[in-house]
């Protein structure tokens, strides 16, 4: 049952849903208090505009808040700020409601639309520097892709100032209190979702940055979660220095960071990783370190791999397979920006010693940089055989550090 409807700002009406039960969202993420999707109303002296819509499952109490507020043919324009299915969910339904009204979505979710509501609708594309007008009121667009769909863009209310920033700052968090100030503690969920959504994209994160710094925001209406309207400036700092620590750190020390992963039955791929690691460091700008894997857990993982130019991982190979533990450190890599790192593998083996190659191919479709074929050896490795694991950290390291090669593997 809707008991009230939230007033955000004097023309705008929070008219989502709330999802206090959902402990899972988009698969990665835990919920541990429910979500909300959110939605909002603009009314101006000229019309209505409905920004975005929510979770289909989640159409009725949607349309109940909508209905308290105006008349279907009031609505000039639907705006989707992405068209992820948690928010257009009553897209269609709503645009069958509301024949006239306008579609505005991104020249990204251009190619995305009918794949979402599966069948030709009328649209307009909204760019940066676009604007609409209700009459008193005017909207400004703002291109932010990627976060958290390459379609994903943020738009701006003038007359009161407000950001609807989409996804970006955001949080799976559940209290129908609404605003920041009067919500419970949601700190945690602010960074949680920053880290799971935002951190693989912090350049755009960066970028978006950079567009919203033009305007005077008072007051952040996202997709999820609270609305930020008693220090917009202090979320907005968050995600600067979220977006921008691993830089700062990278050049406060000025060197190159390999960093060696490994795990050992019995001593032998230990024994390589040492070498690696010893091979690798004697390279100047480079420092190496190694980790072993079965003692590090995920968050630790996320952030060296994070900080990391070049990723070396040893595995044993284990009923054909490489461990468990080198898997879920490249399945962190989902929170990550993808791509330009430097990755190896290598290994000690006793019958059929797949794991390097089978780590080697996860990798090159993570978009790591490939130079040198994994290396293996036989059980107990040898002096000579230790020698070629150093050689190996050498050769990887100067890679690193810049040394051309003449082929990818
Ligand atoms: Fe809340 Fe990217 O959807």
């Amino acid at each position: 049952m809707i008991k009230s409807i939230a007033q955000v700002s004097p023309s705008v009406h929070f008219i989502g849903a709330f999802d206090p039960r959902i402990r899972t969202f988009d698969i990665i993420m835990k919920t541990a208090n429910g979500s909300s999707y959110n939605s909002y109303l603009v009314r101006g002296s000229e019309g209505v505009c409905v920004m975005d819509t929510v979770k289909k499952e989640f159409s009725a109490d949607f349309f109940k808040r909508l209905e308290l507020l105006c008349e279907y043919d009031e609505i000039r324009y639907i705006v989707l700020h992405h068209l992820e299915p948690d928010h257009s969910g009553a897209l269609e339904e709503l645009m069958t409601r509301a024949p006239q009204a306008k579609l505005i979505i991104s020249g990204r979710a251009v190619m995305m639309l009918k794949g979402i509501i599966k069948t030709d609708v009328p649209f307009e594309v909204a760019n940066t520097g676009k604007v609409i007008s209700l009459g008193d009121k005017t909207i400004e667009f703002l291109s932010t892709p990627f976060l958290h769909w390459p379609d994903t863009m943020s738009s701006y209310l003038h007359e009161e100032k407000l950001l609807f920033s989409g996804d970006v700052f955001g949080s799976h968090y559940y209290d129908e209190r609404l605003f920041d100030d009067e919500v419970g503690d949601f700190s945690y969920a602010f960074k949680y979702y920053y880290d799971h959504i935002m951190r693989p994209f912090k350049q755009y994160v960066l970028q978006a940055l950079e567009l919203y710094g033009k305007f005077d925001i008072k007051l952040i209406a996202p997709l999820h979660g609270p609305v930020l309207r008693t220090n917009p400036q202090f979320y907005i700092d968050k995600y600067a220095a979220w977006s921008s620590e691993a830089k700062f750190r990278k050049h406060t020390f000025g060197n190159k960071m390999l960093s060696v992963f490994y795990m050992s039955s019995y001593e032998n791929t230990h024994k390589m990783a040492q070498k690696v690691t010893e091979g690798a460091d004697s390279v100047e700008g480079i420092v190496a370190s190694m980790y072993d894997l079965a003692s590090l857990d995920e968050n630790n993982m996320v952030d060296l791999l994070e900080e990391s130019d070049a990723v070396v991982i040893g595995s044993p190979t284990i009923n054909g397979d490489a461990v468990k533990p080198a898997w879920d450190l490249l399945a962190c890599m989902a929170y990550l920006e993808s791509g330009g790192k430097v990755g190896a593998s290598f290994g000690s083996y006793g019958w059929t010693g797949e794991a390097p190659e089978m780590l080697h191919d996860r990798m090159r479709w993570l978009k790591f940089r490939l130079p040198v074929k994994p290396l293996k050896v036989k059980l107990i490795p040898t002096e000579e055989e230790l020698q070629a694991c150093f050689d190996f950290g050498i050769d990887i390291a100067e890679i690193t550090m810049g040394k051309m090669v003449e082929m990818e593997i």
